[in-house]
């Protein structure tokens, strides 16, 4: 298990530059909205996080006002996040001298294959045949010009606009990765399903689109409300036969598969040390400021394929040398490879020195000790303690690390 963050290196900050900057080429912000952008920012922000059942949310496709902040706003700052989060997932290793099939389902202006493009040079010889998905054209007709505009030309990367809803990508094709990025907030109930019932049908065309050692991801706003989202996704995507490969570190029930008044839920924060200084002050103007950024995601693939991989690798048990020093220090070690994910924010705990982080831990929600120096999203080893010790107010569990 890998720390799901990295803060980008110099080549991939110089390509997300340059994915903004293509991004801004298709689509300039019209000489008239320039004034209004920070407004049209806050306009579409609070949109954006309307709760999916408001009926407020309208098509800000085809308001130019409100085109012209996502385009010099969200997008900008959706491809910084990836930025951040592309490079440490094993998203994509498709098998050698073969067309990599990709689909994006609310591909928008095509913000998840320009992230890709930037954080997998290993990729840009490759041919790769892209299906972005979506309602709305205009954006993906924007997001193709943005992606011609960076890739160049002789791109090998061949990009299939599919407009209309997301079974209709789904229905035929067979996939090396399904992406999907901000998309479970816009998802409407369809001929009178609730939202448990779509995203069930969802997972399963998903299933039977996927190639045998495919991937699905699912990318969201950090916020109680994309994380409850892809916590439910996880909940029915393991019904459908699909196995969760990060970040969670385990296959059992999300313990934070929080009701939505919950006040935690699965989501991960990196500080904004490299984020472009326009884009900085965009978000002052528009009275978004922003410290750090934060997002809810999720990586399957079958749970078949991951009982091969396992097999293959052939597992180190609890009998290993992890058993053996866990001994010396009087506690139960974990088998190798129990990882827990660091969450969000240090905590202070009563009559400890030091904060300490919540977990996600095969044993449910866990407490780490002196954890300050740990990253949000890091995969930490640790000790069973024997006897168990939890947290008197919320149950967690409390470990140190190894
Ligand atoms: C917030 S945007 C995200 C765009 C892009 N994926 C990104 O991360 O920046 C959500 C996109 O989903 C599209 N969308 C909403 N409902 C959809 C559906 N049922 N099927 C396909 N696309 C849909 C919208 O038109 C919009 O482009």
């Amino acid at each position: 298990m890998n720390n799901l963050l990295r803060r980008p290196d110099a080549p991939l900050l110089n390509d997300t530059a340059m994915a903004l900057a293509a991004a801004a080429e298709a689509f300039p912000v019209p000489p008239r909205h320039r004034a209004a952008l920070p407004a049209a920012v806050r306009e579409l922000s609070r949109l954006l996080t309307l709760d999916r059942g408001d009926r407020g949310r309208s098509a800000y496709w085809s308001v130019p006002r409100l085109f012209a902040a996502y385009m010099h706003y969200f997008l900008p700052w959706n491809l910084y996040r990836l930025a951040w989060l592309l490079p440490g997932l094993d998203l994509l290793s498709p098998p050698p001298e073969r067309e990599i099939h990709l689909l994006d389902l609310g591909s928008g202006p095509l913000t998840l294959p320009l992230a890709l493009w930037c954080a997998r040079p290993d990729l840009r010889r490759r041919p790769v045949r892209l299906v972005c998905a979506d309602v709305a054209s205009r954006p993906l007709e924007v997001g193709r010009d943005a992606l011609r505009r960076l890739a160049g030309p002789d791109s090998p990367w061949r990009v299939s606009p599919v407009r209309g809803p997301l079974e209709k990508a789904l229905a035929g094709g067979c996939f090396h990765a399904i992406l999907a990025g901000n998309i479970l907030n816009e998802l409407r109930p369809f001929r009178g399903e609730d939202l448990e019932d779509r995203l069930e049908r969802m997972c399963a065309a998903m299933f039977r689109s996927l190639a045998p050692d495919g991937r699905i991801f699912l990318v969201e706003p950090g916020t109680r409300l994309g994380g409850s989202l892809v916590a439910l996704v996880r909940e029915v995507a393991l019904k459908q036969g699909l196995h969760p490969i990060a970040p969670c570190p385990h296959a059992g029930p999300c313990p934070l598969r929080a009701a939505p008044t919950s006040s935690r839920w699965c989501h991960f924060v990196s500080t904004v040390p490299d984020a472009p200084e326009s884009l900085l002050e965009l978000s002052r103007r528009s009275r978004l400021e922003k410290d750090g950024l934060a997002l809810s995601c999720l990586l399957l693939c079958r749970a078949a394929e991951q009982m091969a991989g396992d097999a293959s690798r052939g597992e180190e048990t609890a009998g290993g040398p992890a058993r053996k020093a866990g001994a010396a220090a009087g506690r139960t070690p974990s088998p190798a490879g129990a990882f827990v994910r660091i969450l969000s924010h240090p905590i202070r705990l009563p009559a400890r020195p030091a904060p300490a982080r919540y977990a996600c831990s095969a044993k449910g929600l866990a407490l780490v000790l002196d954890a300050l120096s740990l990253p949000s999203g890091g995969a930490v080893r640790v000790l069973w303690p024997c006897p168990e010790e939890r947290d008197g107010k919320t149950g967690a569990l409390i470990l140190r690390a190894w």
